[in-house]
């Protein structure tokens, strides 16, 4: 495992409650990070907290869901109350939809989706972009955002056409916020993972018309490697791509997928 050192940034981590976003905490913060955390689930978010805190990491954290506005900026201002400064920012939260064709997917189900992950990411770039260049200004270290898109915002994806659009849009903004920013110390970046094995997929598989078994041996049929991705190969990719090792990668869409997409 490549060791990183971010003992002198500040990472915020939305979605950290579990799965990637639980991880990535854990990497960071053996990294030496000192870790802002988000997670709408507030129990879940506390075990982290805890967890991670009695490991000697200097951690803290709200509940709160990311598709309000205000809980950006209220991470935003703890970021700057407890540890002066914002670096790094994962933006990872994020929900998937049931899998349906799109005349059968709820209309209310969409806009949840599209309300959580695009605009979620909005309000965490909008508030976090004047605490970084801030931050870089005082300190001259480099910031990186990491927005997590996903395999689905890069190719079209059958039965899931809203969480697909979301993350379209989520690259969009990604790719764009690189151009205004580039100058300015900070690298934005989308990472695009394909199906991993985190509790958002075994959801889907559940949901699917096809049930589980099926759904998941067609899932798997179409990946290159034939197989889910583990959540420690698309952790590993975040660190990469946030290290200031890579101060010259900005704009990008990082496919994690097993082959996945080839061009
Ligand atoms: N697992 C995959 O196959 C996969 C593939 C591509 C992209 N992604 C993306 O990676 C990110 C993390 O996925 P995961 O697999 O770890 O999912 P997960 O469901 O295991 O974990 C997501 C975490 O985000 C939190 N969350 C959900 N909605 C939230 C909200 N509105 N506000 C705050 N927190 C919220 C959940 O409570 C949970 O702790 C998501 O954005 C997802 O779309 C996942």
């Amino acid at each position: 495992m490549t060791v990183y050192d971010f003992s002198n940034k500040v990472v915020l981590i939305s979605g950290a409650g579990r799965g990637l976003g639980r991880r990535a905490a854990e990497r960071f913060g053996k990294s030496g990070a000192k870790l802002v955390l988000n997670d709408y689930g507030e129990e879940a978010l506390n075990e982290a907290i805890k967890t991670l805190e009695s490991e000697g990491y200097s951690v803290c954290g709200i509940a709160g869901d990311i598709a309000d506005e205000q809980t950006s900026i209220r991470l935003v201002e703890l970021a700057e109350e407890k540890f002066g400064a914002l670096h790094i920012a994962i933006n990872n939260a994020g929900i998937a939809q049931n899998m349906a064709r799109l005349h059968e997917t709820d209309s209310d189900e969409a806009r949840r989706v599209i309300d959580v992950d695009l605009m979620g990411v909005f309000y965490a770039m909008k508030y976090q972009i004047p605490l970084m260049l801030k931050s870089a200004e005082a300190s001259g270290l480099p910031s990186a955002i990491l927005n997590l898109a996903s395999a689905a915002g890069v190719m079209g994806s059958p039965n899931l056409a809203a969480y697909s659009a979301a993350k379209h849009g989520v690259v969009a903004l990604t790719r764009s916020a690189a151009l205004e920013y580039a100058t300015k110390s900070l690298r934005v970046n989308a990472l695009c993972p394909s199906f991993t094995r985190t509790k958002m997929v075994t959801d889907i598989l559940e949901t699917s018309r096809h049930g589980r078994e099926v759904a998941e041996a067609k899932l798997l049929a179409f990946n290159p490697m034939g197989r889910l991705g583990e959540v420690d190969e698309i952790v590993q990719a975040m660190l990469w791509a946030c290290s200031d090792d890579n101060s010259y990668y900005t704009g990008q869409t990082l496919s994690i997928d097993g082959g996945l997409r080839t061009s």
